[in-house]
């Protein structure tokens, strides 16, 4: 099971944030070559990030490197540089068509990689086209890129997200009905934690797996926030147990504490267990 409650990206030329990462409890480190680097030290990130993924190990973490878009000069030098380095997948931006994921598979194909592929969420046409995105075998999981999404929009940040929801949902649907993973958004606002938990409660509700991050103090909080609380693992046992004596009865009728149980309630609580398990394994 991947587990992909947290997804904190660092830029690629940032070496101390490189070096942290390596203690922090994340799910994923996503190395980025992209946005947070400036034009003018592409090419010295592009080292960096090459030199600390051979010379460190993450552990149990997913390492992904964000890329440059290959229509930029530096994109293709990137994928060369990490095609088979020791990562869990590399993270296209920009995706809007088909076409952006083929030429990157053909690119990691001609390396001889068979890196998944994980796609940044974040024009308009992507949102349109999310569909035939999202179905696209090497697509592991998607990553919504909202603050791209609200500028090419031309909407503006807003607590709740209605004016987004539309996008959010839409992507959303498109992971779920092709089985793939799908992030959140980052929150920007990385110092106020008390609005950052609201976010992450909410994109947890909407049915998204887990949340980027920018900054190490938002990791615990999406820990949490995309982890099954207590009371729902109580609850996930107490039906279980409802449902195993209702069948060693013959009943096919379970309630418990007042509503039906019915089978699919019984395999999401199985799902919530192994969660769980997993999760524990993990902080051994
Ligand atoms: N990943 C790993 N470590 C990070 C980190 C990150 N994204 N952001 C901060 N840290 C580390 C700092 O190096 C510092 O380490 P130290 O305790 O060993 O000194 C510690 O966490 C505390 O950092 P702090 O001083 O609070 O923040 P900062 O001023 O160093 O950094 C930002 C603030 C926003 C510049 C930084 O968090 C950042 O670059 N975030 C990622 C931005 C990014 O990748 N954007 C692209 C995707 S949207
Ligand atoms: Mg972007």
């Amino acid at each position: 099971m991947t587990i992909l409650r947290s997804a904190l990206y660092m830029p690629g030329i940032n070496q101390k944030a490189m070096d942290k990462a390596l203690t922090l409890d994340c799910d994923a480190v996503i190395l980025d070559l992209e946005d947070a680097v400036s034009a003018l030290k592409k090419d010295d990130a592009r080292q960096l990030v090459k030199r600390q993924i051979e010379n460190n190990d993450y552990g149990p973490k997913e390492v992904v490197v964000r890329v440059n878009d290959l229509n930029t000069k530096w994109g293709e030098s990137d994928v060369a540089a990490v095609a088979n380095a020791h990562i869990q997948a590399i993270l296209v931006p920009k995706v809007s068509e088909i076409r952006d994921i083929n030429r990157m598979v053909e690119l990691l194909d001609a390396y001889g990689s068979e890196l998944p592929v994980w796609i940044m969420v974040e024009t308009p046409l992507a949102i349109i086209n999310v569909n035939e995105l999202a179905c696209q075998p090497r697509v592991s999981t998607l990553v919504m890129g909202t603050s791209d999404l609200v500028t090419d929009l031309g909407a503006e940040h807003i607590e709740d997200r209605h004016n987004i929801s539309y996008a959010l949902q839409r992507s959303i649907m498109a992971a779920r009905a092709f089985g793939k993973l799908i992030l959140d958004g980052v929150h920007l606002d990385f110092r106020d934690l008390d609005s950052f938990h609201n976010i992450c409660r909410l994109g947890r509700s909407m049915g998204f797996d887990g949340k980027t991050l920018i900054h190490p103090d938002q990791i615990l909080v999406a820990n949490q926030a995309f982890s099954p609380s207590e009371a729902e693992l109580e609850k996930a046992k107490r039906l279980i147990d409802a449902w195993r004596s209702a069948q060693a009865q013959g009943s096919g009728v379970v309630e418990l504490e007042g509503s039906l149980v019915e089978s699919l309630h019984v395999e999401e609580a199985k799902r919530l267990l192994d969660f769980f398990s997993e999760v524990a394994d993990r902080a051994d």
